[in-house]
């Protein structure tokens, strides 16, 4: 058999094809590429060259057991948003101190959870504040701010600026001393992150030298994590430019060397992304099981439904598809089409009106850049079983990194 990829061309699936992966481990399936990730994770560790630069993989974008290793092996560390993510990262092997949990309106009993295992928290509120006061009195502690800046792809993914629920407005940072005087508090690193993906580093710089304002406040500070949101071009097919990491890394190093000599101290530098590191060592396969036409539209029936990637419907994201196909079918057509899955709601498209070549029942279709934001975000809607992920090794092999959900899996809590 031929595998004709039907367009497009890279060298992601190693040894291995999409049509072999669908055949050996079903579909749909995350498919991740090892040596893409860690090609990421390097270039975000060479963004600067200030001396103390630390690179926090913000998991909640992937929380593979097996990819959270290969982030620890590139010497990245971790940031948490829960307790289970905690979790997961110290099974992956992060130690304590590599791990800052980045909290939101949680309770005592989760900050215990972080406390317990010697992991600083970060909190968001001046009730938070207090709250872990009342049960770390004397504790190290850390501050998120919003600098009044923000950005990202879409509404629901600014988390700085005026109108979002996160972060510590800077005009209670009064209160905030009283606080941490009251419970002895030390406050050792605040943070920030202004959203999610930007693919210009303005605004980025913008919120640091506001988040560094903020940070002359305190004396004794030993971080300033400066958030995550780096960006990447999830329209290749129409050949969208990368974030300039290098433009991006000079401007910061000199904002930052400036900002030390002002301090008098150095301290460390940490940024938290997410996306970046593990979006592009992602696709998502899934199979072509029907063609019909309704009332003039063309819809390509297949099983990624937004139970698996929902992305495309929570955000109207765009991600680049290929097409491959087991038999050399003839034919140098292009349509425009609605690319559904099977869950019952009639907003689960996950590609609208697109133009591909033509596709075929059979067909396998392959959604680009899907590994950020994509298998943590799945779900059992409609009673379907999330897929299966493997990792493309740096060797060309595949290896099975989370098996599919089982039927008893859905009533495994009952
Ligand atoms: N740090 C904090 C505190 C965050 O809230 C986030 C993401 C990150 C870091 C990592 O951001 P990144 O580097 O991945 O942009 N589900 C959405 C994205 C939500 C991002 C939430 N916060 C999507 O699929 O686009």
């Amino acid at each position: 058999t031929t595998h004709n990829k039907v367009s497009n061309k890279n060298n992601f699936f190693g040894n291995t094809t999409p049509i072999d992966l669908i055949k050996e481990y079903g579909s749909p399936l995350y498919v991740y590429n090892e040596n893409i990730m860690r090609e990421r994770c390097r270039e975000l560790k060479n963004l600067l060259t200030y001396p103390n630069f630390s690179v926090n993989f913000s998991v909640k974008a992937n929380s593979n057991l097996s990819l959270l290793k290969i982030a620890l092996e590139e010497g990245l560390n971790a940031d948490a948003m829960s307790p289970g993510e905690i979790f997961v990262e110290l099974k992956a092997g992060f130690s304590s101190e590599q791990i800052l949990y980045i909290s939101n309106n949680v309770s005592k009993e989760e900050m215990q959870y972080a406390i317990d295992r010697d992991i600083l928290v970060s909190v968001d509120s001046l009730s938070q504040l207090e709250s872990y006061g009342q049960i770390n009195n004397g504790g190290k502690i850390c501050i998120r701010f919003n600098p009044g800046v923000g950005a990202g792809h879409h509404e629901k993914v600014i988390t700085g600026g005026k109108k979002t629920k996160f972060g510590v407005d800077p005009s209670l940072i009064p209160e905030i001393k009283d606080i941490l005087s009251k419970y002895n508090l030390n406050l050792v690193g605040i943070n920030q992150h202004i959203g999610s993906l930007f693919m210009e580093g303005d605004k980025y710089i913008e919120g640091v030298e506001s988040l560094l304002t903020i940070a002359e406040n305190f004396d004794d500070l030993e971080f300033v994590d400066m958030g995550g949101g780096f960006g990447i071009p999830y329209k290749k097919l129409e050949d969208e430019k990368r974030l300039d990491l290098e433009s991006l890394g000079k401007k910061l190093d000199k904002v930052l060397f400036d900002w030390t000599a002002r301090y008098g101290k150095q301290i460390t530098f940490k940024i938290e992304p997410g996306r970046y590191i593990v979006a592009e060592c992602g696709n998502l396969l899934g199979s072509v099981y029907s063609l019909k036409e309704n009332y003039g539209m063309k819809y390509v029936g297949t099983d990624l439904g937004f139970n698996v990637l929902k992305r495309p419907v929570m955000y109207n994201s765009h991600h680049d598809i290929e097409i491959f196909r087991e038999s050399n079918i003839p034919s140098n057509k292009t349509e425009t089409v609605n690319i559904v899955g099977n869950i019952c709601e009639s907003g689960d498209i996950i590609a609208k009106d697109r133009t591909l070549p033509e596709i075929f029942e059979g067909d396998i279709i392959n959604v680009l850049d899907a590994g950020a934001y994509g298998y943590c975000m799945a779900s059992n809607y409609n009673n379907r079983l999330r897929p299966a992920e493997v990792l493309v090794t740096s060797e060309g092999n595949v290896k099975l990194i989370r098996r599919r959900d089982t039927y008893e899996d859905l009533i495994r809590n009952f």
